[in-house]
């Protein structure tokens, strides 16, 4: 993990958040390269959602919500972690997690291990982040920083079942900031207490969400591994009843192996009609399908497949992140699949005269148009090779002398490191080919 950290902050993916001011604990920024990954896992998630599916339709709903919302949810009252505070050391533990735990004093014993500890009950704590609306701090203005992006979706589901022709099984899905104040945060970007989430919720016929719960369980599972992540390093981890949210009849993880071990990417879950039967309790409002023709209703039920793109993101990151040697050298490189890397293709001139800058100049606007394209002329060319190795560009081109007399450009493949002629006419397009192509991690074959 400290490797991907300091490849992030070096190229430029992420910063933690104000650092000149120390930084504020596990809050980052994305940086333009980071950005530009991130944005790409997103719109993979909205083209597995939308593109490539006529039943599932779009939503941004606002982050603050009306705070009946959260009654209903069950959030106000039971979205805590009980907390052990230490009188001693000031440190506070999640009275679930002291195995993991460190003693303040001793970082080598586990809090109480010691007799200066001096532990306190175990109190909850509600994790949902609270603000004021309007200008009056009283009770009736205090609203809550969504911990969840769910919750909008299923206070629109009414406006959706009148505007949007859709009947169960369909779905509405979300991308979007969530906010927990989480007592544990960590591992870098893995667990924050702001971050992105995209989740989606399908609302089925009651007798048909067993057999739902199994499709989103594997088009999620198809999700990752199509995107590169070497499924090997992933698995499907099935909640025992005792960890069930208190929505959920069944809930699977998919877990990735991160540097700290098998750990939750996503959720997937059959939340039932928990969350639709509390809004329509508390607002008052009929929250149920009525089918027109044969005037069936019911309350659907919802099976939710609940990412995050933070998480999602370091864990391509995770994967992609390489070391080898080239002519000699060590490079770092990531196998980014090359639909999510953040730039596709970098343009070189070979050298910074003879024309070639210009030519290059003008193939990168050409380029650009059509892909995420860099132009890079300082240093040697080695040199530029591997920063964008670093930054995981599939694909480097230069143009040399032989381009000035043929038309032709090398390119360079950031994996195999086969260099081919290509004709510039063609470029464009034999470009896009590759970048459609099937890709699977050379890290597989133990490249
Ligand atoms: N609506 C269900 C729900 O929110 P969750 O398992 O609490 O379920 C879903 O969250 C996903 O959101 C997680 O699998 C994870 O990828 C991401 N996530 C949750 N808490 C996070 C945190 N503190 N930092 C980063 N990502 C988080």
């Amino acid at each position: 993990m400290d490797k991907i950290v300091s490849l992030c902050k070096r190229r430029g993916f992420v910063f933690p958040s104000s650092e000149i001011y120390g930084g504020l604990g596990s809050t980052y920024d994305y940086g333009h390269y980071g950005v530009l990954l991130k944005q790409n896992v997103k719109a993979e998630w909205w083209r597995a959602m939308l593109q490539e599916r006529d039943d599932i339709v779009a939503l941004d709903a606002a982050i603050l919500m009306h705070p009946r919302t959260w009654e209903a949810s069950g959030h106000l009252a039971g979205f805590t972690d009980p907390l052990i505070d230490c009188r001693t050391c000031k440190l506070r533990f999640r009275a679930d997690h002291m195995e993991q735990s460190a003693c303040g004093r001793k970082p080598s014993k586990h809090p109480g291990d010691i007799p200066d500890c001096d532990l306190t009950d175990p109190r909850d704590f509600n994790l949902m982040f609270q603000t004021t609306l309007g200008p009056v701090k009283d009770a009736g203005a205090t609203v809550y920083l969504r911990p969840e992006t769910a919750q909008g979706i299923f206070v629109n589901f009414k406006n959706y079942l009148q505007f949007s022709r859709k009947k169960p099984p369909f779905g509405i899905a979300q991308i979007g900031k969530s906010f927990r104040n989480e007592i544990t945060p960590g591992n870098f970007v893995f667990r924050t207490r702001e971050f992105e989430q995209m989740e989606m919720e399908y609302f089925v016929p009651p007798d048909e969400a067993p057999k739902w719960f199994e499709h989103w369980l594997e088009q999620r599972m198809n999700w990752y591994t199509e995107l590169g992540l070497r499924p090997d390093h992933l698995r499907l981890r099935a909640h025992a009843p005792d960890e069930l949210s208190h929505y959920s009849s069944a809930t699977s993880d998919v877990e990735y192996l991160f540097p700290i071990g098998w750990s939750e990417l996503e959720g997937v879950a059959n939340r039932g009609n928990f969350d639709l039967t509390q809004h329509a309790e508390f607002s008052g409002q009929k929250l149920e399908y009525v089918d027109t023709a044969s005037g069936e209703r019911y309350v659907p039920h919802v099976i939710e497949p609940a990412a995050g793109a933070d998480r999602a993101a370091l864990a391509f990151l995770v994967d992609a992140y390489d070391e080898d040697e080239v002519g000699g050298e060590a490079r770092t490189v990531l196998r980014l699949h090359p639909r999510l890397a953040p730039v596709k293709v970098a343009v070189l001139p070979l050298v910074k005269k003879d024309g070639q800058p210009e030519v290059a100049a003008e193939l990168h606007r050409e380029l650009r148009v059509r892909m995420s394209a860099e132009y890079d002329e300082g240093g040697a060319i080695g040199r530029r090779y591997r920063r964008q190795d670093e930054i995981g560009t599939p694909f480097g081109v230069t143009v040399d002398h032989q381009t000035l007399e043929d038309r032709t450009v090398t390119v360079r493949e950031r994996d195999s490191l086969v260099q081919e002629r290509v004709p510039i006419a063609e470029l464009a397009d034999e470009l896009e080919r590759r970048l459609r192509a099937l890709w699977s991690s050379p890290k597989l074959a133990g490249v």
